[in-house]
């Protein structure tokens, strides 16, 4: 579905990304896990069109070389950046809406499948995004991009800065929305449960894939198991 091929990008003179390979599978939940600064973010951004990159992305056969990144959305890509970016002055249902600027006559369903996944957030709909909690910030963040009709769910640290039972409820949301037919490209630093969670895995290191495998082989890896699991 989503191919990448010897991908190189960075920023201004400084090359973060090097020679990236990397596939995900229709209906996949695909983890990248490494740690700070390895450049997982900024392979989220050439993918959403959000910087320019060397190599070759390619979407259902298509480059997505030099599309805009409000096209790449309308192709059914949607990114949900680190740090959540609600916007504070605008209520629950207010947010939403901006991720449902393509839903024409789906608008209300599309609400409908989000509340149903976060019941919290139909309880809070006139509530402003800026004095939601860190948790309720990102089911609102996850559920403004699940407005936009998404067929692959790009997903930055959504469980980043949450309490055990938020993480929970966070990664039982995204099994949820992968069965309902979504494919997932998920990055975190939840090594574990991001793993436990995904069909596939890829790590990286300074910019490089170092190593891939199912979930399970790289949760049983030894090297992820000293780098991440403290193990
Ligand atoms: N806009 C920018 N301008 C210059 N350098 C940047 C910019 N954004 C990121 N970088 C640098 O690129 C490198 C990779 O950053 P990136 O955000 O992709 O890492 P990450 O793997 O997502 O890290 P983290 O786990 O901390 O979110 C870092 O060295 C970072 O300082
Ligand atoms: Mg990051």
């Amino acid at each position: 579905m989503l191919d990448i091929q010897n991908l190189n990008a960075g920023y201004g003179e400084m090359p973060v990304l090097r020679a990236i390979n990397l596939t995900i599978g229709d209906g996949e939940i695909v983890s990248v896990v490494g740690s700070n600064g390895a450049g997982k973010s900024t392979m989220l951004k050439a993918i959403s069109g959000i910087i320019k990159y060397n190599g070759s992305i390619t979407w259902k056969s298509e480059s997505l070389q030099d599309v805009k990144a409000h096209t790449i959305v309308k192709k059914g890509i949607v990114h949900v950046p680190e740090g959540r970016k609600i916007f504070p002055d605008m209520t629950v249902v207010e947010n939403l809406m901006m991720g449902g600027y393509l839903c024409q006559k789906d608008c209300q369903q599309n609400l409908d499948k989000v509340f149903a996944l976060f019941p919290k957030l139909a309880q809070r709909r006139t509530q402003l995004g800026g004095t939601m909690s860190g948790g309720e910030q990102q089911m609102l963040a996850i559920g403004r991009g699940l407005m936009g009709n998404p067929k692959l769910l790009l997903l930055d640290e959504p469980s980043l800065g949450l309490s055990p039972l938020f993480t929970e409820v966070v990664f039982g949301a995204i099994r949820t929305i992968n069965s309902n037919g979504v494919t997932v490209l998920l990055v975190e630093q939840n090594v574990y449960q991001s793993l436990n969670i995904s069909h596939r895995g890829y790590v990286i290191e300074t910019g490089r894939i170092v190593l891939t495998g199912t979930g399970e082989e790289l949760l049983n890896n030894q090297e992820v198991k000293r780098a991440f699991l403290g193990m």
